[in-house]
């Protein structure tokens, strides 16, 4: 079903590229210039967008066993991700029920129970209130009451979701609308985390627009990926979730072969984004791998704050690690050099207050897209977001 969808993808992609043409969309789009630094816009963003919409926030990879865990903090949520004895991964607030220091400091490991370092209360990888310190003293609580705070979590497609809202009715399959499907292609649940490293930004959805933006390719990064890179780009949606890719001469050589034989990586070519915040963009640096990009908005509107995850299909040999390192360490370069340079300076720029809107062309319907969904979902209550995602859903499948 999904093979059906990326072969249909490829044919559109085929004939894109023997035309020199793209879709486009209807008109050109205008974004005020302020929703990239007004304080009131930005909390609203973390609010409603960020603290209520399912998040990726770590690869299967990043703890594939059981006992392995991981502790974050997303737009300042102290999160802690764990893999049960049952193989479940769950998350939940990183606050001990007693007094709300985090249980877990280190970043990464693998642990049977959780020891809180400020009193001594005892949790389990299920989340479950094991152990009260001095216990009889203590008093009468229910410990059953009194577990890690569990946030809703999903694990598809080698990648995990959570909502940061341990009360929230939200439901996260819908609101994949069958994404998760195609990006099962990739096979993420047994890959290998290779390395991760985490750059400072702007704002972040001026930082977001960079991985949507196929446009500006061959002048922003003529020095890195060479001039000749294509600046046309191909969107696919699942309802907020797009796909970019650019007609492709590459794609075309699929044409000589029956279809059984196109190979999965030419067929999942391009950048594979996940709203609000996650770019997948596929190298072969080293053997097959991507480059995971989680962006989190920061303390201000002017910064952001992105992990990149390389992640590797098999375990690589000696001579692929060399290759791989270089492409983790142009891609540093690129991205922190390159695109968040240049996304620092048009901060300030916008901050600045000369420019009333910016614009996003018929041929950047992805960024149109991107900021269209940012809108809908801030115009959005709690009572009524399952349905937005659930109407976009058969609305599509109606098309
Ligand atoms: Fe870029």
């Amino acid at each position: 079903m999904s093979k059906d969808q990326l072969i249909e993808m490829a044919r559109e992609n085929i004939e894109h590229a023997k035309h020199g043409t793209v879709t486009l969309a209807d008109d050109v789009y205008e974004v005020p210039a302020e929703n990239y630094f007004a304080q009131d816009r930005f909390q609203q963003e973390i609010d409603q967008v960020f603290k209520r919409i399912p998040l990726m926030l770590a690869p299967t990879a990043e703890l594939p066993n059981p006992g392995d865990y991981k502790s974050m903090e997303a737009v300042g949520m102290p999160v802690l991700l764990t893999r049960g004895a049952d193989g479940v991964v769950r998350s939940f607030v990183n606050s001990c029920t007693h007094r709300g220091t985090n249980v877990v400091i280190n970043e990464t490991g693998n642990a049977k129970r959780f020891t809180c370092p400020y009193h001594g209360w005892t949790f389990d990888r299920e989340g479950k209130l094991v152990a009260i310190a001095a216990r009889e003293e203590f008093g009468n609580i229910d410990a059953d009451c009194y577990g890690l705070k569990e946030l809703p979590t999903l694990e598809r497609a080698g990648l995990i979701w959570a909502i940061l809202d341990p009360n929230s009715s939200l439901e996260i399959e819908p609101f994949l609308s069958g994404y998760d499907e195609m990006l099962n292609e990739f096979g993420f649940n047994d890959w290998h985390l290779f390395q991760k490293r985490t750059l400072k930004g702007p704002n972040w959805k001026i930082a977001y627009d960079g991985y949507l933006d196929l446009y500006h390719l061959p002048v922003l990064h003529r020095e890195t990926f060479g001039s000749d890179m294509s600046n046309q780009a191909l969107y696919h949606s699942w309802g907020p979730h797009q796909r970019v890719t650019s007609p492709s001469r590459h794609m075309i050589s699929l044409e000589d072969m029956p279809e059984d034989q196109w190979d999965m990586t030419t067929l999942m070519m391009g950048v594979w984004t996940i709203f609000p915040h996650i770019s997948i963009a596929s190298f072969m640096g080293g053997g097959r791998s991507v480059m995971i990009s989680q962006l989190f908005p920061g303390e201000t509107p002017g910064e952001s704050y992105t992990t990149q995850y390389y992640l590797m299909e098999s375990e690589p040999s000696e001579a692929e690690t060399i290759e791989a390192e270089r492409q983790f360490k142009l891609l540093e370069y690129v991205v922190e050099t390159e695109d968040y340079g240049t996304g620092l300076r048009q901060q300030r720029a916008l901050e600045a207050g000369g420019l009333d809107h910016v614009l996003f062309g018929r041929n950047e319907g992805g960024g149109q897209r991107f900021h269209g969904w940012v809108q809908r979902i801030l115009d959005t209550d709690d009572d009524n977001l399952n349905d937005l995602f659930r109407s976009n859903n058969a609305r599509a499948a109606a098309e």
